[in-house]
């Protein structure tokens, strides 16, 4: 295994706490984390694994005032959420502390003015937009304008959300506070730099020559920064949320959130081991693996690393296995809109299911590229692979085993052929499993798990246990036997992916495993609001031993892992089958918010409308002929979806007017409707029926179109204008 290292430092984003965790989150950084974490620890290998909540930045502090509280209120309310839910599913940190912290607040401090005093940062004062009302300097995101690129209202000053394109503030047109809605000025102000650009060849040594094993897709877009050439990049901001910029004068300054959070990290590893987080961080036999979305690849490959460097003292990440993006039902994820699947939710919803979406979001991961979460695919992932694949198995040979043997692994009577070769190929499946989680390649270890109970099926169903039992039990004795050493193995295979369902099956089994340790009761001075209690999920790590048996990773694929004789518990399902109405009722929830969304695009187009047309004098109005007219007979032109003929009483005579209105109106609809038309309009031949005028309508932006009709019924033939 790792012959460089002896221990090894997995953390995890930490996520924003002004929103709860979803199924992208999950997908993306927390599940793949903490299957290598549990696989790590099963091996025997000394893991710290840490998280926490992101609590500064300019969202928050919107989020707050929107809502009419404090920045604090917020992080203090989803932080907990946050926190219960990872444990709800089975995601056990050493630490899951906060960036508001005050051992935070004074490490993210010191981080910086060690730096400030090495004359590592570039001094720069700019001009930066001023709101005069809130007295405050803005974000990119809070000032909105304009879109010079498609002439949308309400682009921010980073991006415009309807055409998508990148923009600075300075390229809005008439830009507006998004704050107050007042006016901007320009002030000057000043801030510190990180220098980037002094770290390119640096960078380039270390990533492009030294970590071409990384993730394509993490290399590539490291690849791409260093070689657009990198830039001095602010680490302060004007705000009042956040970490106090530790220099004199800099009142109203706080570190740049993407300072301070990455240095989280290492806040809370050191809350948790105040005596010997040096070792893990500051070792060069400590293995620092960051598991991150690809939306954090610069900040934990570039900036982060660029800010270690400069302090000198630090180890690097080994790999930084970032993962693309889940989408949801074919829709990007968006937690302002709801298009979300929440963890807090599906706990809610789905109890004693924890493992069903660890096991779709793993088997469906966005490892190489994004990838779609469906309700429907979670419902036949369930039914035909845990239900009908893992869970059968187990049950079967469990099942059987009560029946023809009260419950006790039968001796190996009578083995055959069969049995030594189907357990020969146990062992491939592990290496193939060890070589996929070493490699971070989640979803492929995965799929060789299910491979071995894949294999126990069709063992099951070649040697028929059920039919020998009839004629003879030496025989039955031996399958059984083979088959309850198999699913010992899964117990062991599945406990990094399905830690819950590998508890009830080492029930079930009465067999405890070696799960390795944690490093969660923190030591001697640990900050103990953040330290984790007995019956916070901590049991899960622990190797417990059941009548004398643990099992350990090595002994995956053994041929003996239960001995002759020993007791087993009653079967208990595994796995439910999902009926169509449970997640039927997920999809109608999520259909309700497409289809509110379609509906508020749809009228936010009908309210768009055309220019005003070129300026005409009165005269031009006034050779316009408009009267007041009754429709007397309707009828579709023939061969055509759009034309209605109407034969109409101008007051002056009956004619006939074609006019392209059927789409809106049936014929039956126009009989008798008192209309406006343009009498005086040159006559045209449409469809070969001469038509005489026009019929004026009202037509909206999205296609809709109304004829304009008198507010009470008046004469025929009475003038409009
Ligand atoms: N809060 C960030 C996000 O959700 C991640 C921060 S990771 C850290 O995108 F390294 F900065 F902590
Ligand atoms: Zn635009």
């Amino acid at each position: 295994m790792n012959k460089k290292f002896n221990r090894t430092l997995v953390t995890c984003a930490l996520p924003y706490a002004n929103g709860p965790v979803h199924i992208g989150h999950l997908a993306g950084v927390y599940v793949p984390a903490d299957i290598y974490v549990r696989y790590l620890r099963m091996r025997g290998e000394d893991v710290l694994y840490v998280c926490g909540s992101d609590e500064h930045g300019v969202p928050i502090t919107i989020k707050a005032q929107k809502e009419g509280c404090t920045p604090q209120d917020i992080v203090d309310r989803y932080h907990r959420i946050i926190k219960d839910s990872f444990t709800g599913l089975g995601i056990n940190f050493d630490i899951y502390s906060r960036t508001s912290s005050k051992t935070h607040h004074k490490n993210a401090a010191d981080y910086f003015r060690k730096l400030y005093d090495e004359g590592k940062f570039i001094e720069k004062v700019s001009e930066q937009y001023y709101d005069e009302e809130t007295k405050t300097f803005l974000a990119d995101r809070y000032i909105t304008g304009t879109c010079p690129k498609c002439g949308a209202e309400g682009a921010y000053g980073d991006q415009c959300e309807k055409c998508g394109a990148t923009l600075s503030p300075d390229e809005l047109i008439n830009p507006k506070s998004a704050l107050s809605g007042g006016e901007l000025v320009k002030k000057e102000t000043k801030h510190w730099y990180l220098p980037l650009d002094q770290y390119e060849k640096w960078l380039s040594e270390w990533i492009l020559d030294g970590h071409k094993e990384w993730r394509s897709n993490v290399y590539g877009q490291c690849k791409s920064w260093i070689d657009g050439g990198l830039q001095p990049r602010a680490v302060s901001r004007d705000l009042n949320w956040g970490v106090p910029v530790p220099v004199e004068g800099s009142d109203g300054k706080v570190l740049y959130v993407w300072f301070d959070a990455p240095i989280g990290y290492i806040s809370n590893t050191q809350e948790l081991l105040p005596v010997s987080w040096e070792k893990w961080w500051k070792s060069e036999d400590t293995k620092l693996v960051h598991f991150i979305g690809k939306d954090n690849i610069v900040f934990h490959c570039i900036v982060f690393p660029s800010m270690l460097k400069a302090d000198g003292s630090y180890i690097l990440p080994d790999n930084v296995p970032a993962n693309e993006f889940l989408n949801l039902e074919g829709d990007k994820i968006s937690t302002s809109r709801g298009w979300a699947v929440w963890l807090h939710e599906y706990l809610e919803q789905f109890p004693g299911q924890e493992d069903v979406l660890r096991y779709v979001l793993t088997a469906n991961a966005p490892e190489t590229k994004d990838n779609d979460f469906s309700w429907k695919d979670f419902q036949a992932r369930n039914n035909s692979e845990l239900v009908a694949i893992l869970g059968n198995f187990v049950n079967r040979a469990v099942v059987l085993t009560h029946k023809y043997f009260e419950g006790k692994v039968p001796a190996d009577l009578k083995p055959e052929a069969i049995d030594a070769e189907t357990m020969a190929q146990i062992q491939p499946l592990r290496e193939a499993m060890e070589k996929y989680l070493e490699g971070y390649k989640f979803r492929e270890a995965l799929k060789e798990a299910m491979n071995i109970a894949r294999l126990g099926n069709k063992y099951l169903t070649d040697t028929e246990p059920w039919k020998v039992a009839k004629t003879d039990m030496d025989r039955t004795a031996s399958i059984l036997n083979v088959s309850l050493q198999i699913c010992a193995s899964l117990a062991i295979a599945f406990e990094p992916f399905l830690p819950f369902s590998s508890e009830k099956l080492r029930g079930i089994l009465n067999v405890g495993i070696a799960a390795g340790n944690d490093h969660r009761a923190g030591e001697e001075g640990a900050t103990s609001e953040n330290i984790y209690t007995a019956g916070e999920g901590a049991a899960l790590h622990t190797g417990v031993s059941y009548d004398g048996i643990t099992l350990s990773w090595e002994d995956l694929g053994k041929a003996v892992l239960l001995p002759a004789g020993h007791q087993l518990n009653q079967a208990t399902l595994l796995f439910g089958k999902i009926e169509d109405e449970v997640v039927d009722a997920q999809i109608a929830r999520l259909e309700a918010i497409r289809a509110e969304r379609e509906a508020a695009a749809k009228a936010a187009e009908a309210a768009v409308v055309t220019p005003q047309k070129e300026e005409c004098t009165f005269d031009d109005f006034g050779k316009m002929d408009i009267r007041t007219a009754t429709v007397l007979e309707a009828e579709r032109v023939p061969k055509t979806d759009k034309l209605l003929k109407l034969t109409i009483d101008t007051g002056i005579d009956k004619r006939v007017i074609v006019s392209g209105i059927a789409e809106q109106y049936s014929p039956e609809e126009m009989v008798g409707k008192q209309i406006c038309i343009l009498a005086n309009l040159a006559p045209r031949k449409i469809r070969g029926i001469e038509s005489k005028g026009m019929i004026l309508m009202a037509r909206q932006n999205d296609g809709k179109m109304r004829f304009i009709t008198p507010q009470e019924t008046l004469c025929n033939g009475a003038e409009i204008g």
